[in-house]
Parts: structure tokens; sequence; C-alpha cells
């Protein structure tokens, strides 16, 4: 697609207008001012305008924090859901990469893109997330040790991966598990004698929850952070 034309569809500017902003210098592709608007600009090109990166109309991806109390689910007739909270236009064209449990807060990602959602999820991907956990009880370091190198959680036979886990105080930890199993990280503290009494995301891969966002709110991700999620495999 010619550059002016990439702009006009990615923008509220004219072709005409477009064009103006390209031969006045306001528009860099991949890093360099161009000036030409008959520019060929491929779908990997980072475009902007102003210093503010610019995305064709398509796919929609979008980080919440989510609340306490809703659910992580598209519509349910009963419960209040995350996909609620957008506005209708965002809501009927988004579902959820990655659930958390109703009384977990935190990063969220919902997005329009299936083959996107499905790296995030995916078990063979691996893709790491952060936890913040608030304990009920310190960590003991034997606990810690099994965290560390895998436990076997109840009802199951193959021990889960190991998980890297940081102090923050007596009774909350940073845990970063790979594995997407139900109620994973309730279940790990449980094995290791523990209980969680507060759970909230930080981190998917490489995108950590804005920390602007009050619960509830959302905003669009960054184009680096769309596309880490295909690197961080
Ligand atoms: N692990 C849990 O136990 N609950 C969540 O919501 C997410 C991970």
């Amino acid at each position: 697609m010619r550059l002016d034309q990439y702009l006009a569809t990615s923008t509220e500017l004219s072709r005409k207008d477009a064009k103006k902003a390209i031969t006045k210098g306001r528009v860099r592709v991949d890093g360099s001012p161009v000036r030409s608007a008959n520019l060929q600009v491929t779908d990997k090109a980072v475009v902007e305008l102003d210093g503010s990166e610019l995305h064709l109309p398509g796919e929609i991806y979008l980080m919440m924090n989510k609340p306490d109390g809703v659910i992580s689910a598209t519509t349910d007739s009963s419960q209040p859901t995350a996909v609620d909270l957008l506005p209708s236009q965002l809501a009927s064209k988004v579902h959820i990469a990655g659930r958390l449990d109703k009384d977990t807060t935190g990063l969220l990602l919902l997005t329009s893109d299936g083959q996107w959602s499905h790296q995030v999820t995916s078990p063979r991907r691996d893709c790491p997330k952060t936890y913040q956990v608030q304990l009920s009880e310190p960590l003991s370091s034997e606990a810690r040790g099994k965290l560390e190198t895998g436990v076997l959680l109840k009802d199951e036979d193959k021990p889960t991966l190991p998980a890297s886990v940081v102090t923050c105080s007596e009774t909350t930890i940073e845990l970063t598990i790979s594995e997407g199993r139900y109620h994973q990280v309730k279940r790990m503290l449980a094995a290791v004698g523990n209980h969680v009494v507060g759970l909230h995301r930080l981190r998917i891969g490489e995108i950590t929850l804005d920390p602007a966002l009050a619960p509830g709110q959302y905003r669009e991700l960054t184009g680096d952070e769309i596309r880490s999620i295909f690197g961080s495999a």
C-alpha cells in the first residue's frame, strides 16, 4: 500500500492532508523520516505520525486491569463479565486471551485475533505469566524449593514445570509460571501447604500491566506489545 493511503486509512486525514503531512516530514517509516507519498509500505512496517505509531484498522488488541468480582467471559446473563466493561462496538468483536478467576485481578488481554490469542494460551508456546501472590502464611524455603522444581497438583499425575519465585515481603511473592492449568497458582500453593488470599496478574510474556490503568480500565496494546507475543517462545 502507498504511504499516503496508509495514513488516510489509519487516521482521520484525507488523502490530500496525508500527502501534506508526509511532505512536511511528520511521518517516519521504520524510524526514518519519509517525504515520498508513493513509498510502498509493507504489513510489517512501523509507521509513525508526529511520533505516534499508526495501525491499520482491523484486529483489536487490548489490555484491561481486571477488577475483582467480574468473570473472564464474553457474556453471562447472571454475572458481570470483563467484556461487559468495554463499549459495545469493541465488546462484540473481542474474546479473552487467558482467563482469570473471578476473584483474581490484574492483566487481562482481549483481542479479535484468534491466532494471536492462541500464541498467548497454547501450552506449546510456554508464554510466561507473572502473578503477585498474597499468602496466608510466610513461604518456607522448602515450599519455595518445591515451587521452583515442580509440584504435583491434586488429582494430577504430572508435576508442574519449574516456576520462578521472587520474595516481596513475608507473605507476598511474585510467581512466574509457563503453563495455564486450571486454578494453577492457587493449587500450586495448596500443594505446598499454603493458601492464596489474593492474586493479581502482573505480566504475560513481555506485556506488563500498565500502572496507569485503574481496575476496570483498558487501553489498546502498542505495536511492540502486540509483536512481543510472537517473539516470546
Ligand atoms: N491461577 C489461579 O489459580 N487463578 C487465576 O486466576 C490465574 C492463575
